[in-house]
């Protein structure tokens, strides 16, 4: 099983405004913590998600979370 690239093993806190955003699931996308358009490497797929509230948000940078685009702390334990 292919694994992701770890771009950083802590999350990003980005302050989001409702909209639709991608995440990459690779984490070899140009623009982290979100998708560049080129479409994510090996069998991944980019993540779209949809915020509502405007607030901060914990997204995942080391791609092994189970709660895409959220980091749910998977981080901790690699
Ligand atoms: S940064 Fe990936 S789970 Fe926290």
């Amino acid at each position: 099983m292919p694994k992701p690239n770890i771009v950083k093993t802590f999350p990003a806190m980005l302050d989001l405004e409702p909209g639709d955003y991608t995440w990459c699931a690779c984490g070899s996308c140009g623009n982290q913590p979100y998708a560049d358009g080129s479409g994510c490497k090996g069998n991944f797929e980019a993540v779209r998600f949809s915020i509502a509230h405007a607030k901060r948000y914990k997204l995942c940078l080391c791609k092994h979370t189970k709660s895409a685009p959220y980091c749910d702390s998977a981080h901790c334990r690699l």
